[in-house]
């Protein structure tokens, strides 16, 4: 497996699979609203090439993650989000080779903390604890200890207040 940054000659292959991984028996393939979602953050101000990257398995692009400019209060963090791998390769560490090389590249970079919105039965394993517990508020209450947040070395304790996305989550 090679985790690299996401080129645009990728994006149609992520869409798809971005697809196939979100899609439920509710939700068909291409209703899916995370593809909408990322096409806009493609093409958005707060996209940040080095932290969209994709996982390539024997010649195939079959996983992506992607950080976007957010904000804790005034102060620039990240957004982690969509997260996906495809059905057929998921539950064999693609999943966390993508969570670890994006939260190493955000360390690098010198972001104080990467936020999110999931399955608290996932993130924790990568360090992400409830938002609410650094003093990060979500932008929806209701989503209580799904909202985690990951401090990286430049997070302190001033660091704190309302989450905002990069905007194309604010059309969801
Ligand atoms: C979530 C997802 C990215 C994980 O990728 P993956 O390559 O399957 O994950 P890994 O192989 O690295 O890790 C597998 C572990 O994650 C757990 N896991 C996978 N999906 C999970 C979920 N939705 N909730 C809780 N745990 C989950 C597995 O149980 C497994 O746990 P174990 O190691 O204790 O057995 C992938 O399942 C996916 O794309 N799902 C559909 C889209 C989605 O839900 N994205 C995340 C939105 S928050």
């Amino acid at each position: 497996m090679i985790i690299r940054n996401e080129t645009p000659a990728d994006r149609p292959r992520i869409l798809e699979l971005v697809a196939e991984a979100f899609a439920t028996d509710e939700v068909p393939a291409d209703e899916v609203v995370e593809v909408p979602l990322l096409q806009q953050l493609f093409d958005c101000a707060d996209y940040l090439p080095g932290l969209s990257l994709v996982a390539e398995l024997d010649g195939r692009v079959d996983g992506h993650v992607i950080c976007t400019r957010g904000w804790i209060g005034d102060v620039p963090a990240l957004g982690l989000g969509p997260l996906a791998v495809t059905p057929e390769a998921q539950r064999d560490g693609v999943g966390s080779a993508l969570m670890e090389s994006v939260i190493a590249a955000a360390e690098a970079a010198g972001e104080p903390a990467i936020v999110l919105l999931g399955h608290t039965g996932y993130y924790p394993r990568f360090g992400f604890v409830p938002a609410s517990s650094l003093g990060i508020e979500a932008p929806d209450a209701a989503w209580g200890g799904h909202f985690m947040a990951l401090p990286l070395a430049a997070f302190h304790s001033g660091i704190r207040g309302p989450f905002r996305y990069a905007e194309p989550f604010n059309n969801l």
